[in-house]
């Protein structure tokens, strides 16, 4: 089509300079020969009930297809509040936690404020930050442990009417837990704190933040189905917070972002907490077991909080060993510029596990 390019070139110039810069965001998934072990995407090591996915699929069939879900979701805000011993208007459902943090940065940060963030940390960060017009502060974690600094942390987030701090905990890829203390003593110097909890079923059940809103009415804590719940299929978050910061939350999301097939899974698995709660231990006891033989082979790990572990192996580079374990058939989360010797690594199943720890001594 003759022109067609510069027709194109000339709708390039129109967008906005700060979504050109960006490099697209990309999941680097080795295709790998044979046999391949995924332990790149912190997914759930075992899959949803088959018993359960039939319950949902039956109630699913009973559902109208050709009408919009409820607004708002409220059976299923009714039954995350009651899970989390909450009003229902404390509660905003999404298309998975990710979403919501999109909106909540772009409610408190957008538009010209800052979003301050501990590197290295999930990476969707920088990117929901432009996207939302907010500039980024960081005060980043060290080797060997990773751990948030969080003196100069809270003092950082104390400085500036606009600053917002994002803390992930625990934190991805890192896999630092954050106590309800720490929450407490950052959220007491800022204006409002954005706690994303995608991974603390995994972490001591003491870490779960969602105690302190009574207290702490400027918090916001962040929670998924896509990990402990094992539905990352489906895409079901939700954001726990004062109702009227729920409500300001709630006008950045789209109507209806949480679909039919969504919601019966999601409303499924919360009546049934026990399958989590059997996964959530299985994994830390596994989580465990990879960690000691980590360290039996030499690595430095971070401390874990997650269904992940962030390890090192000293004179071994980040990439180099993510290649060689790609190369025997176990894929692993590609090092990221900031942490660029370290690998992160999902906990599996046993025998996932155990094809990680086999290929991770052939690299030796
Ligand atoms: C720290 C963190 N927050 C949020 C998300 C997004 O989860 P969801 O599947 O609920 O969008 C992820 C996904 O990996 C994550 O690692």
């Amino acid at each position: 089509m003759s022109g067609g390019h510069d027709v194109t070139r000339r709708a390039l110039e129109v967008v906005r300079p700060s979504i050109r810069a960006l490099t697209a965001y990309s999941l680097n998934r080795p295709a790998g020969e044979g046999e391949v072990v995924r332990l790149d995407f912190n997914e759930a090591p075992h899959d949803v009930p088959a018993e359960l996915k039939a319950e949902v699929l039956r109630r699913l069939g009973e559902r109208r297809w050709s009408h919009y879900p409820e607004f708002g979701s409220p059976r299923l805000a009714r039954a995350i509040a009651a899970r989390h011993g909450v009003e229902p208007e404390q509660v905003v459902v999404g298309n998975g936690s990710g979403e919501l943090l999109l909106a909540a940065v772009s409610v408190f940060a957008g538009g010209g404020g800052t979003l301050l963030l501990a590197p290295p940390t999930f990476s969707l960060y920088q990117q929901m930050a432009l996207l939302a017009g907010a500039e980024v502060a960081t005060v980043p974690r060290r080797p060997p442990d990773f751990a948030l600094e969080v003196e100069a942390f809270s003092a950082r987030a104390a400085d500036g009417e606009r600053t917002v701090p994002l803390l992930c905990a625990p934190n991805n890829p890192t896999g630092n837990p954050a106590s309800r203390d720490v929450v407490a003593r950052i959220a007491r110097e800022s204006r409002v704190l954005l706690l994303d909890q995608a991974y603390v079923d995994f972490s001591d059940p003491g870490d779960d933040a969602i105690p302190l809103l009574p207290e702490l009415p400027h918090l916001v804590v962040f929670r998924t189905l896509s990990k402990a719940f094992a539905a990352a299929g489906f895409r079901i978050g939700y954001a726990l917070a004062h109702a009227e910061l729920a409500r300001e939350i709630r006008k950045a999301v789209l109507p209806f972002s949480v679909d039919l097939a969504a919601e019966e899974l999601a409303l499924a698995l919360l009546e049934r907490p026990e399958f989590s709660r059997g996964a959530v231990e299985t994994v830390r006891v596994e989580r465990e077991r990879v960690r000691l033989a980590l360290l039996s082979l030499g690595a430095s790990v971070a401390p874990a909080g997650g269904n992940f572990l962030f390890f090192t192996i000293p004179g071994t580079g980040g990439a180099a060993l993510f290649s060689e374990l790609a190369r025997r058939g176990v894929v692993v989360r590609e090092p990221s510029p900031a942490a660029p010797d370290h690998i992160r690594v999902t906990v599996g199943t046993r025998s996932e596990n155990d094809a990680f720890l086999r290929a991770l001594e052939g690299c030796r």
